[in-house]
C-alpha cells in the first residue's frame, strides 16, 4: 500500500489532485475506512486487537506522509508566487518632471510683496477696458495720437470698447470706488498692437503704482521706488528719475536704476551709460483728480507703471522677451 501511495503522490502537482488521493486513502470512504470496516468480521479477540492496531499504524503513517506532501505542495506554490511578483529592486526610478511656477507669476508675486510690505494694497480691473478709464479720465483726450487704431485693440467701430492698453485705468476705478487717502498696487495684463520681438509682445503685464495723499511729491515717489528697487534688485542699487512726458502725470519722469545689479557699467544689458530704465512714473495730474471728483488743491499723488516681463528680464537676465511665451522646458527648468 505504502509503495503505490507513494508512487501516486509523486506524480501529484496541484492541490485538486491531492484532495481526491488523500480521500481514495483516508476519506470516509476510503482505504483506511474500508480496513476498519472488517474489524467487525474478526471473531478472535487477540487478532481483532493486532489487526485495529496495524491499521490504525497505517493510518499514521499515511498520515505524515500526505502532511509532507501537502507542506512540500505549499512551498512550491509560494515561490511561483514570488517569482511572478518579483521586482528588481535596482532598477533607477523614473524621475517625475516637477513643474515650476511661471516666471511672470513669481516676479509679480515679489513685487506685490515688497509694495504690501510700505503698506499697499491689490486692485484689480478688468482687462476689457472702455474708453473712458483707459484714455479720457486719464487726461488722454480723443486727439492724442495715444488712442490711434494702430496702437489699441478696439473691440468696437465706435472706439468705446478696447482691450486695456495699461493698467493706469485701474487707477481712475480705485479712485472713483474709495475716498483718499490710499495706496495700491495693481498688477494684470496689458494689450497693444506690438509686433512680437526681444522686447515687445502684443500682449504682456504691467504693475500699475498709485499713492494718494495730503503733501505728496517727488521725493514721496523716489522714496519708495529705491526701497522698491533696492529689495528687488539688491541694495546697493540707486534710482535716477529723467523728466518725461505722460498725460496723466505732471511732471512726468522715465525711471532708471543703476547697473551694480548686473555688474556695472558696462554690462550686457546696460551698455555704456550705466543706468538702464525700468518704468514710468509722475504725480498725479490734477485733470485726473478732476474726473474722479478728489480736488487737487487738498490731494496730490504719485503713480507709476512698471512692466513685469521687463524687470524680470534684467532680474533674472534673460536677453529674449519671446522666452516667456514659447513655454520651451529648457528654459523653464533653468529658473
Ligand atoms: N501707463 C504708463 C505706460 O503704460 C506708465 C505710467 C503709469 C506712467 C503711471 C506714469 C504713471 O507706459
Amino acid at each position: 500500500i505504502l509503495d503505490t501511495l507513494k508512487r501516486e503522490l509523486k506524480e501529484i502537482t496541484d492541490m485538486q489532485e491531492f484532495q481526491n488521493l488523500k480521500s481514495k486513502y483516508l476519506g470516509k470512504k476510503g482505504l483506511i475506512k474500508s480496513l476498519m470496516n472488517n474489524l467487525k468480521d474478526i471473531d478472535d479477540v487477540a487478532l481483532k486487537k493486532q489487526y485495529g492496531k496495524s491499521v490504525n499504524e497505517l493510518k499514521e503513517e499515511l498520515e505524515t506522509i500526505f502532511d509532507k506532501k501537502l507542506n512540500e505542495l505549499k512551498e512550491k506554490g509560494r515561490e511561483a508566487k514570488e517569482k511572478k511578483n518579483w521586482v528588481d529592486i535596482t532598477i533607477p526610478g523614473a524621475r517625475r518632471k516637477i513643474g515650476k511656477e511661471n516666471l511672470i507669476t513669481k516676479t509679480r508675486k515679489e513685487i506685490e510683496e515688497i509694495f504690501i510690505g510700505m503698506g499697499f494694497s491689490i486692485a484689480e480691473g478688468p482687462e476689457i477696458e472702455n474708453s473712458w478709464y483707459n484714455f479720457d479720465a486719464l487726461n488722454t483726450p480723443e486727439w492724442h495720437p495715444a488712442r490711434e487704431m494702430q496702437d489699441t485693440f478696439y473691440l468696437s467701430l465706435d472706439k468705446e470698447k478696447l482691450l486695456r492698453t495699461h493698467t493706469s485705468p485701474v487707477q481712475v476705478r480705485t479712485m472713483l470706488k474709495s475716498k483718499p487717502p490710499l495706496a495700491i498696487i495693481s498688477p494684470g495684463r496689458v494689450y497693444r498692437k506690438d509686433e512680437l520681438d526681444a522686447t515687445h509682445s502684443p500682449v504682456f503685464h504691467q504693475v500699475e503704482g498709485l499713492y494718494v495723499d495730503k503733501n505728496v511729491s517727488v521725493s514721496h515717489l523716489k522714496m519708495y521706488l529705491e526701497v522698491f528697487a533696492q529689495k528687488f534688485f539688491g541694495n546697493k542699487v540707486s534710482v535716477l528719475l529723467r523728466p518725461s512726458y505722460f498725460p496723466f502725470t505732471e511732471p512726468s519722469f522715465e525711471v532708471d536704476i543703476s547697473c551694480i545689479f548686473c555688474g556695472g557699467k558696462g554690462c550686457n544689458v546696460c551698455k555704456n551709460s550705466g543706468w538702464i530704465e525700468i518704468l514710468g512714473a509722475g504725480l498725479v495730474h490734477p485733470n485726473v483728480f478732476r474726473s474722479v471728483n478728489y480736488d487737487p488743491k487738498v490731494w496730490q499723488g504719485f503713480a507709476f507703471g512698471m512692466g513685469i516681463e521687463r524687470v524680470a528680464m534684467l532680474k533674472y537676465n534673460i536677453p529674449d522677451m519671446r522666452e516667456f511665451y514659447k513655454n520651451d522646458l529648457r528654459f523653464i527648468e533653468n529658473l
